[in-house]
């Protein structure tokens, strides 16, 4: 089969690789049909995330069709259409049977944090990814399934993380109604994030970035306010002016480890990689929210962090809240949305290209380049 495979730093490239078989008796393995490319896998492709070998395949955002089933599996039948959470879990252990899907104590020897995660290097499992014509789904009974007939595969293949991760990380934000709630990040996370905010039943919605282009998608897509960090000397009394001057009453950060805005931050965490990333977006997220308000955290983090407001946090008496999301538990909720024509995901989707061209898709999308927002892999499209 032909699969996107890591070459090392900003090298990714298509190669030819076995079929994956069925390990255990509850794997299943899914032909893909589509796939994305999301910001997480970024911080693969810049060569921070710890223990990404070469030769792994990426993908953790897919949908396919289930091509062969282990003998245990009861739930999928070979020719089902299905979606796959980005967390590989067990669904039984302590963790999982508290919804905590993203912190699966069974499928990652190598980690008391996260759980597996396919296509996310050793460190979340070392699992191959779904950036490939097949892919091996352990616990099929689990994660996976079945699409409804009426859902679109876009609208599908985004349930399995970006949106799923945006509604989440509102959710964390324990959003009242008439709030206020303040994204950092107009990716598709962010966009999916303010979108979600309404439905929690916040008053106003103020976006941040600094690609014009994004904040525009999140002026049409997610119908909010938005501010360009970069015409501001300082963002957080931007912000505060626009609330009052007490701050905002939830804050989502939507960027995560790899953030602009900081020069020396940028220098020491991305380019000199001498701490697990730059804190810029989770500070001005402590300092842009009220006293008493709710931080809560989607962007993808390292391990060790210097230099985080924690003790402005403290002082504050704020709620920061954070995990990688449990994707399907947001399934049930973003289904009836979908349904109902609140939302229509598949709008922020900007490019789709063939497997061929993933190492133009991955530059695009770290550059920034040619409007890029989200891009799909399009494995039925020859
Ligand atoms: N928690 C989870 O389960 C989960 C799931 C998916 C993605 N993520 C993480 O969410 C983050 C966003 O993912 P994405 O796919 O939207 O990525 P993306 O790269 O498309 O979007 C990030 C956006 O942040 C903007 N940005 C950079 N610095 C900023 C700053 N200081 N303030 C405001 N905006 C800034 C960038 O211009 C970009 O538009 C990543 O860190 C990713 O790893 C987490
Ligand atoms: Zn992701
Ligand atoms: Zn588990």
């Amino acid at each position: 089969m032909k699969a996107m495979v890591y070459r090392g730093p900003y090298k990714v490239r298509v190669e030819e690789k076995d079929i994956p078989r069925i390990e255990h008796p509850n794997d299943a393995i899914v032909r893909v049909t589509k796939a994305a490319i999301c910001g997480s896998d970024l911080h693969l492709y810049h060569g921070l995330m710890p223990d990404t070998r070469i030769g792994t395949t990426f993908g953790h955002e897919f949908i396919g069709v289930v091509h062969e089933v282990g003998p245990s599996v009861e739930n999928l039948k070979v020719g089902d259409r299905v979606m796959v959470p980005f967390n590989v879990y067990c669904g039984s252990c302590f963790f999982c049977v508290r919804g905590l899907y993203s912190n699966c104590h069974n499928v990652n020897p190598n980690a008391t944090a996260v759980g597996g995660i396919y296509g996310y290097s050793h460190t979340c499992g070392g699992y191959d990814g779904g950036q490939a014509e097949f892919v091996r789904v352990p616990f099929a009974d689990v994660g996976p399934s079945v699409i409804p007939d009426w859902l679109d595969d876009e609208d599908a293949l985004v349930m399995t993380d970006a949106l799923a991760t945006g509604y989440f990380g509102a959710q964390l934000g324990d959003i009242r109604e008439g709030d206020t709630v303040v994204v950092f990040g107009a990716g598709p996370v962010g966009l999916y994030a303010a979108k979600s905010a309404w439905f929690m039943g916040a008053g106003r919605v103020i976006v941040v970035d600094h690609l014009e282009y994004r904040l525009a998608k999140a002026r049409e897509f997610a119908h909010a306010e938005t501010v360009n960090f970069a015409e501001h000397d300082d963002i957080v009394v931007t912000l505060k002016r626009a609330t009052d001057h007490l701050g905002a009453d939830v804050v989502i950060d939507a960027v995560g480890a790899e953030a602009d805005g900081n020069l020396l931050q940028h220098i020491t965490a991305a380019k000199l990689k001498l701490q697990g990333g730059s804190p810029i977006a989770l500070n001005w997220a402590i300092d842009a929210v009220r006293k008493g308000g709710t931080v809560s955290v989607m962007g993808a983090y390292g391990p060790l962090f210097s230099a985080v407001k924690f003790g402005d946090a403290m002082n504050k008496g704020l709620t920061l809240r954070m995990n990688q999301c449990p994707a399907k538990r947001q399934w049930p909720r973003l289904l009836e949305h979908i349904r109902n024509g609140y939302l229509k995901p598949n709008e922020i989707i900007t490019h789709r290209i063939p497997l061929e061209h993933i190492a133009e898709g991955y530059h695009m999308f770290s550059a920034k380049l040619d409007g890029n927002i989200k891009t799909v892999i399009e494995f039925d499209a020859a």
